[in-house]
């Protein structure tokens, strides 16, 4: 695992945009798997400006998402269906039917769960898989747990979880209980992961993630075990591996 610490938000930003840009330049037909969430909003604002700039172009570009809120709308304020088309998608030339993020709302989720890992398949894997963590460890919505999905399935989230995530809702009831999530065991097939941290409040998570027991109670822990992992981590995610 390459460890690359950064003094700021905004430098670790464009240096995750930066890689991402780098990966669509030198592939054809680049497969990114995206997340949602606070961490990479600075990284999407940065490719949409160097889209703007003419740097980067997205028109090859196939996309898969992590995970989403089952029962939520996608036009819901709150879904990372209009997560990803406020932050990145409405903002730049990829082809909308390029575009993957797991629906659970009105369907068959089982059956959606089975076609989007076919989908990923399809599409030839992920080259460059995007992650955030969460402060219990969680990757995607993979949940601390005795034992992990490998594959795309539908979720229970942790109370730590709802009250993480209860800041972008009214109030922690109006949080979704359950999740669709690509599994453990897809995120793992993506030829290089680049994983995403910052602030004091992910630094315990941080510090297990490099170098705790490996454990289906730390999801993040798993990534011990991908040979390609970059974390891109602010000074004060860092603060318990500097020492
Ligand atoms: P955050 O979420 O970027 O909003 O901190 C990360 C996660 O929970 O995976």
């Amino acid at each position: 695992m390459e460890i690359v610490v950064v003094e700021s938000y905004r430098e670790l930003s464009a240096r995750a945009a930066a890689v991402v840009g780098d990966e669509i330049k030198k592939n054809r037909r680049p497969v990114l798997g995206l997340a949602t969430g606070s961490t990479p909003e600075g990284m999407y604002a940065q490719l949409v400006r160097m889209f703007n700039d003419e740097e980067v172009d997205f028109s090859n570009v196939t996309t898969f998402n992590l995970d989403e809120y089952a029962g939520l709308h996608p036009e819901h304020p709150q879904s990372y269906h209009y997560y990803m088309r406020q932050h990145l998608f409405d903002h730049i030339n990829i082809k909308k039917e390029n575009i993957h993020i797991p629906q659970c709302y009105n369907q068959d989720v089982s059956e959606f769960c089975r076609e989007y890992d076919r989908s990923v398949i399809a599409a030839g894997g992920v080259d460059l898989q995007i992650l955030g963590i969460g402060g219990n460890g969680h990757i995607g919505f993979n949940e601390p747990g005795r034992y992990l999905n490998c594959l795309t399935h539908l979720t229970d989230l942790t109370e730590d979880t709802i009250k993480d995530n209860s800041r972008f809702f009214n109030s922690p009831d109006e949080v979704p209980r359950q999740a669709v999530t690509m599994g453990m065991g897809s995120i793992m097939h993506a030829a290089k992961i680049l994983l995403l941290a910052s602030g004091n409040s992910k630094a315990r998570a941080i510090k297990h993630a490099v170098g705790g027991t490996i454990t289906t109670d730390f999801p993040a822990s798993l990534l011990q075990l991908h040979r390609d992992v970059t974390l891109l981590v602010d000074r004060e995610a860092a603060a318990l591996i500097e020492k």
